[in-house]
């Protein structure tokens, strides 16, 4: 059988390191499967092709049955033009992709529970729940501008949806829901938005396909606290771009680190982007102290969702879960010198791949 096709974007950063770590879990678990195409993007490009993604690189990705992404950016690149950043060209993949529907999920792994900062009584009633962003629309793609007012500066952004986008990122939440614990909290800032009151329509109007989906609706603020006070009582969390954004970064403290969260971001053809969710730490770069747990799992979520191969994906994950209760941590989930071993990420890397 010919191989499957993944373009592969290690970017900048800690983005190549935990990409090389990811590339040898999959070789192991399915060898001579991929056919792994490396694709430029980021600051990278920016260096040597003078844009973040270049055409071609987005034509790799499209080309491509699923693409598989590290991190990009960094303060080498914090001077150049807004237009040229480098979170430009992510921004580039997830619209070139057409991946409206970002799967972020968040659950304590259970030998990691003391890594939750969390009062113990609230932790051990059970984190696990799964935030659905949406990607590719809201104030991330809407006009972007610098005027001047009465002869001040002046910005805007402009946050916009429109009802189809909704709709499409509602579905895949429900059904989400409808194959977990049914309750689906829809987060958005209704009290103040005009965007977010189309935003509750239409997941409103949604819901009556799912009747046996509970629906709940938050206020991002006050999602926020109910995200810190009873983490248990989530499901499936739906809500717009910059949302998502700020609330997958509370969920992965919760959880315990940044860095063992994976996502995948999916859309109407069987293209998905697989990442972790964190960003290039360009502080921790080159010195084998990133975690590649996060872009390990999304390998795993891409093996699940793009290639139909669960089973291997269970293998993987099996694995990372052995590793946590045999103490393996790497710096940002170390917390008891006692029970734990603090080693390194290609460490981290081979005894996952020794537990698959
Ligand atoms: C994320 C990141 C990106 C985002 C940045 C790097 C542009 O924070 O994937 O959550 O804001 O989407
Ligand atoms: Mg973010």
């Amino acid at each position: 059988m010919s191989k499957r096709s993944v373009a592969v974007i290690p970017g900048d950063g800690i983005g190549p390191e935990v990409i090389g770590a990811a590339l040898k879990v999959l070789e192991k678990v399915s060898p001579n499967k991929f056919d792994f195409q490396e694709v430029a993007m980021g600051g990278n490009a920016i260096d040597k092709y003078g844009e973040p993604l270049p055409a071609a690189s987005l034509k790799t990705c499209q080309n491509a049955e699923a693409t598989l992404l590290g991190a990009v950016g960094g303060p080498k690149w914090d001077n150049v033009s807004p237009e040229i950043r480098p979170e430009r060209g992510l921004l580039g993949v997830r619209a070139g992709l057409e991946v409206f529907a970002n799967i972020r999920p968040a659950r304590i792994f259970q030998p990691l529970a003391s890594a939750c900062p969390l009062r113990k009584d609230i932790a051990d009633k059970g984190i696990d729940f799964i935030i659905v962003r949406e990607l590719t629309g809201g104030i991330y793609f809407g006009e972007h501008k610098a005027f001047e007012i009465n002869g001040e500066r002046a910005a805007s952004d402009l946050m916009q949806y429109t009802e189809h986008e909704i709709r499409r990122i509602a579905h895949v939440a429900f059904k989400m829901a409808r194959g977990r614990r049914k309750i689906l909290t829809s987060v958005d800032k209704a009290n103040i938005l005009t965007s977010s009151r189309l935003w509750r329509d239409v997941v409103n109007e949604v819901a009556k396909e799912y009747p046996d989906v509970t629906v709940n609706h938050l206020y991002v603020d006050n999602a926020s606290m109910q995200l810190i006070r009873v983490p248990s009582e989530f499901d499936v969390i739906v809500t717009e771009n910059t949302f998502g954004d700020i609330l997958s970064d509370e969920a992965s403290q919760i959880v315990g680190s940044i860095g063992m969260i994976p996502s995948a971001s999916l859309g109407d053809n069987n293209r998905g982007l697989y990442e972790p969710i964190h960003g290039s730490a360009p502080d921790i770069a080159g010195q084998d102290k990133a975690n590649p747990i996060g872009t390990i799992l999304a390998a795993a979520m891409m093996l699940r969702y793009s290639f139909e191969m669960s089973k291997e994906a269970d293998l993987i994950e099996n694995a990372v879960d052995e590793v946590l209760k045999e103490g393996w941590r790497t710096g940002d989930i170390y917390t008891d010198s006692e029970h734990e071993n603090l080693i390194g990420g290609k460490k981290m890397c081979d005894v996952i791949i020794s537990h698959l």
